[in-house]
C-alpha cells in the first residue's frame, strides 16, 4: 500500500485526518479540484500550490485521448508533464464516457464507445482502465465501474453493482503498480440500503487502501443522497480514507463531513466562475450583475485570497464577459474558497469546535432558518 491514513481527531462520525500519498501528505476533509487537459482551466500550477491545493484530479477519459496515456509514460508521468510535484488523483474513465458521450454503452467486458476522433468503436476494459492510469502514474487510481444514474430504477441498479464487484477483481489483478499508486474501489447500488451494503460488504474484503462512494449527485432529491452517504460512511472501515465522488456544492462537503466522509471532487466552483458566479459564505454572488458595476468592494471582503486583496467586484464585472482574466480569477477565487472550506472543517474537528463551526456556516447560509 502506498498510503497512510492517520485518523487526527474526531467528532462524531465526522473526523480529520492525515493522509500520506507518496507524492504529498494532504489534510482532511478535503476537496480535490478537477482538471481535464492536465491542468485546471485558468490556473497554472504555482497558483494552486499558492491557494494551499494538495491534490488535483486528472480525467483519466481526456487524458488517454489527447495526449495519450503512452505519450504522457513516455515523458515520465503526469505530474512531470504537467509540472505538478504534490498528489494527483485519476478517475477510471468509464463515468466520464457515459456522462459525456451519449454513444456509450456498457457490457460485461467494459465499457463501449464511439471514439471523438474518428467515430470508430472502442472498447474501455477494467484491464485498460488500470494500464492507462498506471501509465498516466497518480498517487490514487479508480476501479472501472458500472455507473448508472440515481433516477434510474429496476434490475439495472443491482446489475451494475455486481459487476462494479466482478470488475474490482480484474481491476486488481491488472494493477502492476500497488506499491506506488493506490487503487480504490467504488461502492455502487443506487439509492437500494441492501444492494448498497452488499457491495459495501464485497469491497472491503478485497482490503484496498481506500473507498469511494460512487452514483450520486446525479439528480436525486437530498433526502436520498445524505441517507446513503450515511450508510456507506457507517459500513465503510475506520481506518481508510472515503471519497463522495462528484460532490459536490459547499452544504454538501459540510454535511457529508458530519457524516464521516473525507475527500470530494466537483466541477461546480471553477464551472460556475465561468458563468461569472463567486462562492461566498452567504452563498453566490453574480458578478454579471448590473449591481456590481460600481460596487469597489472586494468579492468577499472576509476572503484572504490574492483576489479579494486585489480586486473590486467593478473590475470583475467590467472583466467577466469580456476577457478570459474574469472567469481566471473567479476561477482562483472560488478554489480558494473551497480550499479553505476544507481547513476550516480540518481545523474544527482538530479543536473539538465543529459543531459551532457547522452551525455558523449553515446560518450565514440560510440566515432566516429557511
Ligand atoms: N464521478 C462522479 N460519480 C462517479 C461514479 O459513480 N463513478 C466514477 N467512476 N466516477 C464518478
Ligand atoms: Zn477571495
Amino acid at each position: 500500500m502506498a498510503l497512510r491514513f492517520e485518523v487526527l481527531a474526531r467528532f462524531n462520525r465526522a473526523r480529520a485526518a492525515r493522509m500520506t500519498l507518496p507524492h504529498f501528505l494532504c489534510e482532511t476533509p478535503l476537496f480535490m479540484p478537477v482538471g481535464t487537459q492536465g491542468t485546471i482551466k485558468g490556473l497554472t500550477t504555482s497558483q494552486l500550490e499558492e491557494i494551499g491545493c494538495q491534490i488535483i484530479l486528472g480525467n483519466t477519459y481526456h487524458l488517454a485521448l489527447r495526449p495519450t496515456s503512452e505519450l504522457i509514460d513516455e515523458l515520465g508521468g503526469l505530474h512531470k508533464f504537467m509540472n505538478w510535484s504534490r498528489a494527483l488523483l485519476t478517475d477510471s474513465g468509464g463515468f466520464q464516457m457515459v456522462s459525456l458521450l451519449h454513444l456509450a454503452d456498457i457490457t460485461e467486458n467494459g465499457v463501449t464507445f464511439q471514439s471523438p476522433v474518428d467515430g470508430n468503436p472502442m472498447l474501455l476494459t477494467p484491464e485498460e482502465s488500470i494500464q492507462i492510469q498506471n501509465r498516466i502514474g497518480a498517487d490514487i487510481i479508480m476501479a472501472l465501474d458500472d455507473v448508472v444514474k440515481t433516477t434510474t430504477t429496476g434490475p439495472r441498479i443491482e446489475e451494475a453493482m455486481y459487476r462494479t464487484i466482478r470488475w474490482i477483481d480484474r481491476c486488481i489483478a491488472a494493477h502492476q503498480r500497488p506499491g506506488e499508486q493506490n487503487l480504490f474501489a467504488i461502492v455502487q447500488g443506487g439509492l437500494d440500503p441492501v444492494l448498497r451494503d452488499i457491495c459495501v460488504k464485497a469491497l472491503t474484503e478485497r482490503n484496498l487502501p481506500g473507498y469511494a462512494i460512487g452514483g450520486l449527485a446525479g439528480g436525486e432529491d437530498k433526502d436520498s443522497f445524505w441517507r446513503v452517504v450515511a450508510q456507506c460512511t457507517a459500513a465503510l472501515p475506520e481506518d481508510k480514507p472515503r471519497y463522495v465522488m462528484g460532490v459536490g456544492y459547499p452544504l454538501d462537503i459540510v454535511v457529508c463531513s458530519a457524516l464521516g466522509a473525507d475527500m470530494y471532487d466537483c466541477v461546480y466552483p471553477t464551472r460556475t466562475a465561468r458563468f461569472g458566479t463567486a462562492l461566498v459564505p452567504e452563498g453566490v454572488l453574480k458578478l454579471k450583475h448590473k449591481a456590481m458595476a460600481e460596487d469597489i468592494r472586494p468579492i468577499d471582503p472576509t476572503c484572504a485570497c490574492m483576489v479579494c486583496r486585489t480586486y473590486s467586484r467593478a473590475y470583475i464585472h467590467a472583466l467577466v464577459t469580456k476577457d478570459a482574466m474574469g472567469s481566471q480569477l473567479l476561477s482562483y477565487h472560488n478554489l480558494y474558497y473551497m480550499l479553505q472550506l476544507s481547513r476550516d472543517l480540518h481545523n474544527s474537528i482538530i479543536q473539538g469546535r465543529f459543531p459551532e463551526y457547522v452551525l455558523v456556516y449553515s446560518f450565514l447560509q440560510f440566515p432566516k432558518g429557511d
